[in-house]
């Protein structure tokens, strides 16, 4: 049995991309190996959200994995800033993460470019928190998205590098992993090739988009004036619609329209009419469990203090040791 660990950010609704990427990915396992799965509310305070947007987000984010169908009395299911033993390791582990380094990482580049005036060392740090949360609970594997493999690997780095310090094989390597082998990345409906929370409003489907939104959504979406050339590649707009029928529609659908698409009859209306139905029924039924758990504010209060139970006797134990390890002993 192995020890997972995953979460997301809660900065907003999930999308489809959180699902197949995070969710999906973690419910795949759930039932097989002791599994942890968090809101990193903590790692949401980058973007300095008000006090009422914090809340709201993190409540928003926990009846949306409920409904996703993690199971909290299978898995532990918590909030990250109910685990405060996560801002000790991350201190610790700051000691050994490098300037350089840090500033390297691509996600950290991104930010540099996107927001030049909101640069804070929270950012800076991110995988360092990041790693704070996965070696907490020493876990091995990492449910994720393609976009953050870099941040695995910089996981590996930190705690090979203590390990190293300190003489110790305390900290396992933790890979970022995906079920079926590749890890994977969910495009926009804009023509960009990741669907996120922070990019343009047309380019996400959230799990709680209204029928009516979501085909209009899809109807928008970015394709070109008919198929290309033989000889020219499909342009990014189309070749997004078609990794989302790939994942959400029948392997029947993905050929008939990938087929029209070579002959050169494809109307892309029509693609994205039955892409839009197939989201749809995918999303319905989380929809309205996302309506019922969100009345049930006794149930979510009961589930984040099960979570943080569980989550802070492991993050206590791993914090003891860590301490043990630095040569912190008491007088
Ligand atoms: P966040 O909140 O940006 O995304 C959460 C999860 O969703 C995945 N994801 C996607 N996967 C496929 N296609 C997409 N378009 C797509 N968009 C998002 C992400 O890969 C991720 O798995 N740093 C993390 C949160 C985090 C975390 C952790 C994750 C903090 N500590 C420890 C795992 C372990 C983040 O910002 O994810």
């Amino acid at each position: 049995m192995e020890t997972v660990l995953s979460g997301i950010r809660s900065t907003g609704n999930l999308h489809l991309g959180n699902y197949f990427g995070a969710i999906q990915n973690f419910l795949k396992m759930q039932h097989q190996h002791i599994c942890y799965f968090f809101i990193a509310d903590y790692h949401s305070l980058t973007t300095h959200p008000t006090p009422s947007d914090l809340y709201h987000n993190v409540q928003q984010v926990l009846v949306e994995y409920l409904a996703s169908g993690i199971d909290p009395e299978v898995s532990t299911l918590y909030i990250q800033s109910d685990v405060p033993e996560v801002a000790e390791l991350y201190l610790l582990l700051n000691m050994n993460a490098y300037l350089g380094e840090l500033e390297r990482c691509t996600s950290f580049k991104e930010k540099l470019r996107k927001q030049p005036d909101n640069i804070n060392a929270g950012l800076l740090t991110y995988p360092v928190l990041m790693a704070a949360d996965i070696l907490l609970h020493r876990a091995t594997k990492v449910p994720v998205g393609k976009d953050q493999e870099q941040h695995l690997e910089m996981a590996r780095t930190f705690a090979n590098r203590f390990n190293r310090l300190y003489q110790t094989n305390y900290f396992p390597e933790p890979v970022a992993y995906h079920f079926d082998g590749n890890l994977i990345k969910i495009p926009g409906l804009d023509g960009s090739t990741k669907m996120g929370k922070s990019e343009s409003p047309g380019n996400a489907v959230f799990l709680a988009d209204e029928p009516a939104v979501i085909r209009k959504k899809v109807m928008a979406a970015m394709t070109d004036s008919g198929p290309q050339q033989p000889d020219q590649p499909m342009s990014q707009g189309v070749a997004n619609l078609f990794s989302l029928l790939e994942v959400l529609s029948s392997e029947d659908t993905h050929s008939h329209f990938l087929a029209k698409y070579k002959e050169g009859s494809i109307r892309y209306g029509d693609m994205k009419k039955q892409l839009a139905e197939d989201i749809i029924a995918f999303t319905s039924p989380l929809r309205q469990r996302i309506l019922e758990i969100g009345q049930n504010k006794e149930y979510l209060s009961r589930v984040a203090r099960l979570g943080a139970e569980k989550a802070r006797e492991s993050a206590s134990n791993t914090i003891k040791e860590v301490r043990k390890i630095i040569g912190f002993k008491p007088f």
